[in-house]
């Protein structure tokens, strides 16, 4: 259990928000298995008819707690990793997702959008997908959607260069259907909860059953965690989380002659 993850449930939405502003959101496995039960659960509470998902604090998330990337990778992580349940949740949930973003959403911050099926924006937003700056690989079948979404060369420069997209261009993009001013941004983001709560859900999941394809998503994602696994481990991603406990911008060319 963690109260990182605040839960709440009502006229038919269910709110999850992430509350770990001190460490701006960063996610914990603890955080992931919260959010992937309460997104498992909705799937047979039939009082729920759309999720919201949001951050405290003055950003959405900084993505996956760094310092648990680097626990991993010396070996000292045991017992059961959330992230794939919760990555699973978010590619066959039924419920229609819709995300409020204020801020740095960071990594899965970001990720997570691309299941979402409303996304909301405050103008101070900026995505970022910073994989390979810590020697990783993109996660949630994000290799797959965000080309589709965005193009392939946006989509390439955002994983590669790992630098933030305003919220004007990730609108314009194609990552989310409205930017807002930061103060309407939860009113915003529950007004679209209060109509979508207002259709009929039978036909609201059938449509999002047509859109979206559960099974590639999960091959892609298969694929990826392969990928991330092999990748934690490296020389690489050494230097990437050293640097990052160490306060320093990481020196990648020096490990240019050592074995990937
Ligand atoms: N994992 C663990 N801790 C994190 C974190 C993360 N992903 N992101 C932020 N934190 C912690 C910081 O270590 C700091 O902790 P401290 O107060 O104990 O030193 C605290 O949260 C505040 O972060 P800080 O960096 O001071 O805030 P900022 O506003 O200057 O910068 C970010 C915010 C998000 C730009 C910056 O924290 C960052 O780049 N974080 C890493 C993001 C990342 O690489 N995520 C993984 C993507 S795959």
């Amino acid at each position: 259990m963690t109260d990182h993850i605040k839960i709440e449930n009502n006229a038919g939405v269910l709110s999850l928000t992430m509350a770990r502003p001190d460490k701006k959101n960063a996610l914990t496995n603890a955080m992931y298995g919260a959010l992937a039960d309460a997104i498992e659960g909705a799937e047979t509470d039939h009082s729920v008819r759309v999720v919201l998902i949001r951050g405290e604090g003055d950003m959405f998330t900084a993505g996956n707690d760094v310092s648990e990337f680097a626990a991993i990778a010396a070996g000292g992580s045991h017992g059961e990793r959330h992230v794939s349940r919760f990555l699973q949740a978010l590619a066959r949930s039924s419920r229609p997702l819709v995300a409020a973003v204020q801020g740095r959403a960071v990594g899965v911050g970001t990720t997570m959008l691309l299941h979402c099926d409303l996304v909301v924006l405050a103008e101070n937003a900026q995505l970022s997908t910073p994989f390979v700056n810590l020697a990783l690989v993109p996660e949630a079948a994000s290799s797959l959607l965000m080309p589709l979404r965005i193009g392939y060369a946006r989509a390439f420069e955002m994983f590669a260069l790992g630098e933030p997209v305003d919220a004007r261009s990730a609108l314009a993009w194609g990552l989310a259907n409205k930017v807002v001013p930061l103060e309407k941004l939860d009113a915003e983001a529950r007004a679209f909860t209060v109509r979508l709560a207002r259709q009929p859900a039978g036909a609201v999941g059938a449509t999002k059953r047509l859109m979206r394809n559960p099974e590639l998503l999960m091959t892609q994602i298969r694929a990826e965690s392969e990928q991330f696994a092999k990748r934690l481990q490296t020389v690489e991603a050494r230097e990437a989380f050293s640097a990052f406990a160490e306060r320093r911008p990481p020196d990648f060319q020096k490990l240019a002659k050592q074995p990937a």
